[in-house]
């Protein structure tokens, strides 16, 4: 297993949309093993394969909150899509790996259902509410090439973009 690379915004590859998965194969699978090392180092609740460079439709979470044994609430998803959708919720504080250095209310569903195949192809579908809820629409969302900054207000998503260009012209 090995740790890669988090990609961060404004890198361009952020933007584009993931190809489907066609075969599960070992590229895969080793992909699987280092992102979720990935995630449990960064640590985050969720990753898409995008944020590590590639554009595949695939992305690792895990929204367990027991402390007493970390990484045991470990899913993957593959190629997944949002069937339906219900209600609206403000998601508070929301935030990004490859978002550094920034937090924001976003509006998203309440609830959401969400199908796809796991890591072995079995189809999976799940009904998501909650923070998992806000998790899945937020990765999906990096399958489509877009950040979470895109649904906020364009007040705060210009202040964090003129940030990032300045501190960029300040590394040179
Ligand atoms: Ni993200």
């Amino acid at each position: 297993m090995a740790l890669l690379d988090i990609v961060t915004y404004p890198a361009p590859i952020l933007d584009k949309p993931s190809e489907i998965i066609e075969n599960i194969d070992d590229s895969i699978i080793c992909l699987i093993q280092d992102m979720t090392e990935t995630l449990y180092d960064a640590p985050g609740i969720g990753l898409a394969a995008v944020q590590v460079g590639h554009n595949k439709a695939m992305l690792l979470y895990d929204v367990a909150e027991d402390e007493d044994s970390p990484g045991t609430g470990l899913k993957v998803l593959i190629n997944p899509r949002i069937v339906h959708t219900e209600g609206k919720v403000c998601s508070e504080n929301e935030g990004c790996l490859s978002v550094p250095g920034l937090r924001a209310d976003v509006p998203r569903h309440a609830c959401v259902s969400v199908e796809g195949v796991d890591h072995e192809g079995k189809p999976v579908k799940i009904d998501a509410e909650g923070l998992l809820s806000i998790v899945l629409q937020h990765e999906i969302d990096h399958l489509e090439g877009r950040l979470f900054i895109e649904r906020i207000s364009s007040l705060k998503r210009n202040m964090y973009k003129r940030r990032v260009q300045k501190a960029l012209k300040e590394e040179g």
